[in-house]
């Protein structure tokens, strides 16, 4: 997915050198999204003049480039625009040309950044074709600066609002996109449109905001005015609008308006953060005024954006003494834990209370059957603990990859209730899947780790599992607090089934220990890397078999080193081996057994000893205190716990493993090659 900044200064003197790191910066912090390439737009001595400069790499070889080209740093601007992104290519290769930001012309007349996919670019680019443009590359984005400027120029002489040329043009484009909008026609202006990307505003003043929300102006038509060279009013405005400049003082105060798409990207400078919602235009005028403009207005929807408080610090996203975001945020798990459950468990009466599900909880235990929704590893927390929530809610349960539930268009119905968990609650498919099953009634219940999403915000109700940030590619504190949040929801859902009274309460209590469990598991540290160096990261292949409460254990430690140390591994529900797998096993394959004490653990000492039968030589995950586990085998012994958490403290050695095994193939373990932290394309 690619990263999007904006910085915008009024009133306020910056010099060009402190414009573009704070730019460059700012794309630095988003870096962690996934990206081939970068470039950035910004205004030259005078605003009818944009200069762009795009990189194919890291934003580091951008900011070379930048070093290089630009020598007028020390040029003071009283007010000015830059914007800059990092792009995942979808639609064209990744090169310079193809690079954001993308322009009109060659006078940079309409510049351009771009999240996300247009889905009808092509019949667009046709029509324009037709009529004479031509075209210098091949993304989907270069065709909206063709439209808008083909848009702007039929209005031979007239002058349409910003904000208003860009709700035309926006109008013809389908898919899910955030976009940035730059002209020299419209100096010191910026408009911002949001439809399935996220996009945030970050705002700083040196006088406290006056209000903390924007009024949200509502207009369904885009008038053309009939009065030549003038600016076209938006006559259809249904309400006064707050200027959220005027709202905090007169012209010349100074302001700065920060855009991203992610709030790392803003936290350094601001905490004062409003998030667009679907279909929003912000519109920054020239006098520094934020108003936001919308389509038509939606059922349900807010007529106000309001203005956040963001609450993490940047110091919560940095790396800090590790020396990957992966590994802190491995060894951050007991704290992580923790947060998922504070103040939500009460140890002494045995209650769990998600405040998000509470108006919901009738609704979700008369339903016919949940359905659980996800891709990768958040698919695996709706695999590990699904067995729990049957167990505690005798409710059916279905589990669905995302993109496999679209793909056959499943039935869903308005008495199915369907949990969508994501932890950047931003992932295409994922998203796509809600609306699906929105449109046909169903409840639908968000679990994420993104407080803003859209996942989170298009649900009718919902958990966040407040893991902190996770910047590494590769989920991991994630993946445990997605876990433990569902065990805990199945445990409130479960609250009025007095049959179940026993088994909560033994589950509640085994949830108070898990942080100290975690960090026992994490001592194993040094273990796991010497097994890791024993000549295991050569492998080609690897087997991880697991069963039962383990058998998302095995899925999700496969796709760990999988995506991380690029060996292929697969991971098999041990009751499957004697189904075919179980050709595989000799005494050179390499295998990761788990078994922990629980009701599959007979079947799981039966499957070791099939695989001790073919002189398997398996890794032993296993309990402390497992008698049963024979000698002469390496094993690596975890804590016990109640067995619906065990997948909690199994996963861990294998998140350590798999990072060992990529250190030691030299792979950029938080940038792992081709993959991006939040999928946020088909
Ligand atoms: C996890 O290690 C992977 N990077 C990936 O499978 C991820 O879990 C998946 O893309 C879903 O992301 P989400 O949780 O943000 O929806
Ligand atoms: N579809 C656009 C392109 O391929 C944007 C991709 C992105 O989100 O980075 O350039």
């Amino acid at each position: 997915m690619c990263g999007i900044v904006g910085y915008l200064s009024y009133f306020c003197p910056r010099d060009r050198q402190y414009v573009l790191d704070t730019v460059l910066n700012g794309l630095s912090r988003l870096e962690y999204r996934g990206y081939d390439s970068a470039g950035i737009a910004y205004d030259g001595n005078t605003p009818d003049e944009t200069r762009i400069i795009k990189q194919v790499g890291k934003v580091s070889a951008l900011k070379k480039l930048v070093k290089e080209q630009e020598k007028d740093v020390d040029f003071v601007y009283q007010s000015q625009f830059s914007m800059a992104h990092t792009r995942w290519a979808t639609h064209g290769e990744p090169t310079t040309s193809n690079a954001h930001p993308h322009r009109s012309d060659s006078n940079n007349t309409f510049t351009v950044i771009h999240n996300g996919i247009v889905t009808n670019y092509k019949e667009i680019k046709t029509v324009l074709e037709n009529k004479g443009v031509k075209f210098q590359t091949d993304t989907d984005t270069e065709v909206v600066t063709k439209l808008i400027k083909y848009i702007y120029d039929s209005q031979r002489g007239r002058k349409l609002e910003f904000h208003r040329l860009v709700k035309a043009t926006c109008r013809e484009l389908e898919g899910a996109n955030a976009f940035i909008f730059k002209s020299i026609h419209y100096p010191n202006e910026i408009v911002v449109f949001r439809r399935g990307s996220p996009l945030m505003i970050g705002i700083k003043t040196d006088k406290n905001l006056d209000i903390d929300f924007v009024d949200v102006e509502f207009s369904n038509d885009v008038e053309i005015s009939d009065n030549k060279n003038d600016i076209v009013p938006d006559v259809s405005a249904k309400r006064a609008q707050n200027h959220l400049h005027s709202a905090i003082g007169g012209d010349n105060q100074s302001i700065e308006y920060f855009f991203s798409s992610d709030s790392s990207a803003i936290i350094e400078h601001t905490k004062k953060v409003l998030f667009l919602e679907e279909n929003d235009i912000a519109h920054i005028s020239a006098k520094g005024d934020l108003r936001i403009h919308h389509f038509q207005r939606e059922e349900g929807m807010s007529s106000i954006r309001s203005i956040k408080t963001l609450e993490m610090e940047l110091a919560e996203i940095m790396k800090g003494s590790f020396p990957h975001f992966m590994l802190k945020e491995i060894y951050e798990q007991p704290e992580s834990v923790f947060n998922t459950l504070r103040g939500r468990v009460d140890f002494k009466n045995n209650v769990v209370t998600l405040g998000g599900l509470r108006s919901h909880l009738s609704s979700i235990r008369r339903c016919r059957r949940i359905v659980f929704c996800a891709c990768g590893t958040s698919y695996h927390s709706c695999i590990a603990t699904r067995n729990i929530f049957e167990e505690l809610t005798e409710i059916p349960v279905s589990l669905e990859l995302a993109s496999d539930f679209l793909d056959r268009q499943s039935p869903i119905f308005r008495d199915d209730v369907c949990v969508f968990v994501s932890q950047s609650g931003e992932t295409a498919d994922t998203i796509m899947a809600l609306k699906y099953c929105l449109q046909r009634g169903a409840l639908c219940v968000g679990v994420t780790n993104t407080v803003g999403s859209t996942i989170s915000r298009d649900t009718h109700c919902g958990v966040h599992i407040n893991a902190g940030p996770e910047i590494g590619v590769a989920s991991t504190k994630a993946y445990t607090s997605q876990y433990l949040a569902l065990v805990m929801m199945a445990l409130q859902l479960s609250e009025d089934r007095s049959s179940m009274v026993e088994r909560r309460k033994e589950i509640i209590q085994g949830l108070r220990g898990l942080p100290d469990k975690i960090k026992e598991v994490l001592k194993l540290d040094e273990q796991i890397k010497a097994i890791s160096g024993s000549g295991l990261h050569k492998e080609k292949s690897l087997l991880i078999l697991g069963r039962g409460f383990n058998t998302a254990t095995s899925l999700e430690g496969a796709l760990k080193i999988k995506e991380l140390a690029y060996i292929h591994c697969e991971g098999i529900q041990a009751g499957e081996l004697k189904h075919g797998p179980l050709a595989l096993i000799d005494e050179h394959i390499p295998i990761i057994l788990i078994i922990t004490k629980d009701c599959h653990h007979s079947k799981s000492i039966s499957a070791l000893q099939q695989v001790l039968a073919r002189k398997g030589q398996p890794i032993i995950l296993c309990n402390t205190d497992d008698k049963e586990i024979p000698q002469g085998y390496t094993t690596i012994r975890i804590p016990s716990t109640v067995d619906c958490l065990n997948g909690i403290l199994a996963i861990i050695p294998l998140q350590l493993l798999s990072y060992h095994l990529a250190v030691s193939n030299g792979v950029d373990v938080d940038f792992p090659r081709n993959l991006a932290k939040s999928v946020t394309v088909e």
